[in-house]
């Protein structure tokens, strides 16, 4: 029984939120009301306590890496040395994603004031045509994700010494060490386990991924420990040698005999000639909260800033979370900016765009102006027609860090679909990305995200995939650091940033609440919002029907992967508030964790 019984239950929540928040502006119709918030249904509970400190903050989808990352802080090590320390870890408990096998975007907000961007994103081997993924009649095969071919020229090593040369502080080696003591050994936890069962089938398929996956022809049990002696043999060589130990030597010969093997096209020279490349960050304001992300090659900041600029112009706060109108108004901007995503956004270093028009407040209310309160506007009016879209898949990781003097470091990092191209370099032991598929393999049609994009992006030797990772991080309307995010999940990356940060900022939640809260999506094509399993009341989805919407409720279970069947993303939150704490929250959606070094 209601406590007011004349009112709905979101009639309560308002008077709830009133009370609560009309000292605070920006709170919106929101309160922190326990389960009431989520609908009935939601696996997430509102209301969860954060991991608090004053000492800093790792947050990732690992515990182990989390750990390590909290031991570097520890140690004293700053942000970025626990960047690199954590990145290395996740190589070895999280291969599904966390790699030296791919490549990703580090986003750095300095205690001095400086912002950063590092891209080392994965590049096209030299080798590679704008038609090397097409059959003789001119159609799309699977050999941008599947095998050999899908690799790109891993960036990871290089991005973390970049990192790690320009503000690191402790040792290179001291940072290796512990991803080398994981693959010495570790206790197969829960996790670890149902992510490589999921993948019995793909892994078997390649001889050197089921000896380093499926020891005993099965994913390593639960309890029991688990090595993977090749790939603690390369992270020496990198601990010894930095970037030297993957790029020449004893590892580029495998990844060369490797390719040479399964009929892919990286060379020595790719290696040799990778570099990563700093990038100015994009930057943007959003309700006076000045916003630092990634600039292209990911699409991910100046899309997350169209978006954010678009929804600028109403007053979100105003309106009841999750309703149509919300939901509504999120669609119609995402469709949007996507479609400009896909048609402009590419590697910066081989393609002009119109990025500083991108993200202005103008081109945004021009944006804006198209959109109708009441009725969707179909993504064919939008921009002309293309291809519908195949099922979404996944594998990606993102971790967020912030240390006691208050630099902040944001990572997201892949290779691309889980467990990559499911190739392993036979005698170094990790696996190699399949990023190739982030390009337009044929523009005009759907990649595995079911991102439709152009011509910027078709395939050219050395050129980098457009990606739309989004590790981002924002201040508060002073100038101080606020938070810390990003997530996995492929296209929803970007909208799911930006719900993240728009729970906290709109509508007042605190950051377990803007993590565990149900998302939504829009990407332009397909034209359909996304909703999670259970994460949307139906009376809202015949709402948003009603106005014109097709709403898709996410597939569950495999291939979408262990503990993201019907969900969407595994963000990883920091807020700092002014007087210093640190509160974070780890998505549950993949079961990681935040850890603080003072605990
Ligand atoms: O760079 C990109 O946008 C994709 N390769 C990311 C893939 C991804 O997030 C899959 N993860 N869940």
């Amino acid at each position: 029984m209601l406590p007011f019984p004349l009112l709905t239950r979101a009639g309560v929540r308002f008077v709830i939120a009133l009370v609560l928040c009309l000292p605070a502006a920006g709170c919106g119709l929101y309160a922190p009301t326990g389960g009431e918030l989520f609908p009935d249904g939601w696996v997430f509970d509102a209301g969860q306590a954060p991991v608090v400190s004053r000492d800093g903050m790792v947050s990732s989808t690992d515990r182990y890496a989390s750990e390590v990352g909290a031991q570097v802080l520890r140690a004293g090590g700053n942000a970025v040395d626990a960047a690199v320390a954590v990145e290395f870890a996740l190589a070895v408990v999280n291969p599904e994603a966390g790699n030296i096998g791919g490549g990703g975007f580090l986003v750095a907000r300095m205690v001095d004031g400086a912002s950063v961007a590092l891209d080392f994103r994965e590049k096209a081997p030299l080798a590679a045509t704008r038609d090397m993924y097409l059959d003789a009649d001119g159609n799309l095969t699977d050999r941008s994700l599947v095998g050999h071919l899908a690799a790109g020229v891993p960036g990871t090593v290089a991005g973390m010494w970049e990192a790690h040369r320009s503000y690191g502080t402790l040792p290179w080696a001291d940072l290796v060490q512990p991803s080398i003591d994981l693959a010495l050994g570790v206790v197969v936890t829960e996790r670890i386990h149902g992510s490589i069962r999921n993948m019995e089938e793909a892994l078997s398929g390649f001889s050197a991924s089921a000896a380093a996956f499926l020891p005993g022809g099965g994913a390593p049990e639960r309890g029991s420990t688990w090595a993977q002696l090749d790939l603690a043999r390369t992270l020496e060589r990198i601990r010894d040698r930095g970037p030297d130990g993957f790029y020449l030597g004893e590892t580029a010969d495998l990844i060369v005999a490797e390719m040479e093997r399964g009929g892919g096209i990286i060379t020595h020279l790719d290696l040799e000639s990778y570099e990563a490349a700093w990038r100015e960050p994009v930057r943007f304001t959003y309700r006076g909260h000045e916003v630092i992300s990634m600039p292209p090659s990911s699409s991910g900041g100046p899309t997350l800033a169209l978006i954010a600029n678009i929804l600028e112009g109403y007053d979100l706060s105003n309106l009841p979370w999750h309703g149509a109108d919300h939901v509504h108004l999120l669609a119609e901007a995402w469709r949007r900016a996507f479609a400009d995503r896909n048609e402009y956004l590419a590697d910066p270093d081989f393609v002009d765009m119109p990025l500083a028009r991108m993200i202005s407040k103008e081109y945004a209310a021009e944006r804006r102006a198209s959109i109708a309160l009441e009725r969707a506007t179909p993504s064919a009016e939008i921009s002309p027609g293309m291809a519908p879209v195949p099922a979404e898949g996944e594998n990606t990781t993102h971790f967020s860090i912030v240390d006691a003097e208050g630099n902040a470091v944001a990572v997201t990092t892949t290779i691309n679909s889980w467990y990559g191209s499911k190739v392993t370099v036979a005698g170094a032991g990790f696996l190699l990305n399949n990023e190739m598929d982030d390009f337009a393999a044929k523009p005009g049609t759907p990649n595995q995200f079911g991102l439709v994009q152009g011509e910027n992006n078709a395939i050219e030797p050395g050129k980098r995939m457009l990606s739309a990772m989004t590790p981002t991080i924002a201040l508060d309307p002073e100038g101080r650091l606020f938070f810390v995010t990003g997530t996995p999940g492929g296209s929803t990356i970007i909208t799911t940033v930006f719900q993240t940060l728009s729970n906290v900022i709109d509508f007042g939640m605190s950051v377990t609440d803007a993590v565990a809260a149900p998302r939504v999506h829009h990407q332009h094509l397909p034209d359909q919002i996304t909703i999670e399993h259970g994460g949307l009341p139906d009376a809202v989805v015949r709402e948003l029907e009603v106005r014109g919407h097709t709403v898709v409720i996410r597939a569950v279970g495999p291939p979408d992967g262990y503990f993201t069947g019907g969900l969407s993303g595994d963000v990883q939150a920091i807020r700092i508030h002014a007087d210093g704490r640190l509160e974070a929250f780890s998505d549950q959606r993949r079961g990681g964790a935040a850890v603080s070094p003072s605990r």
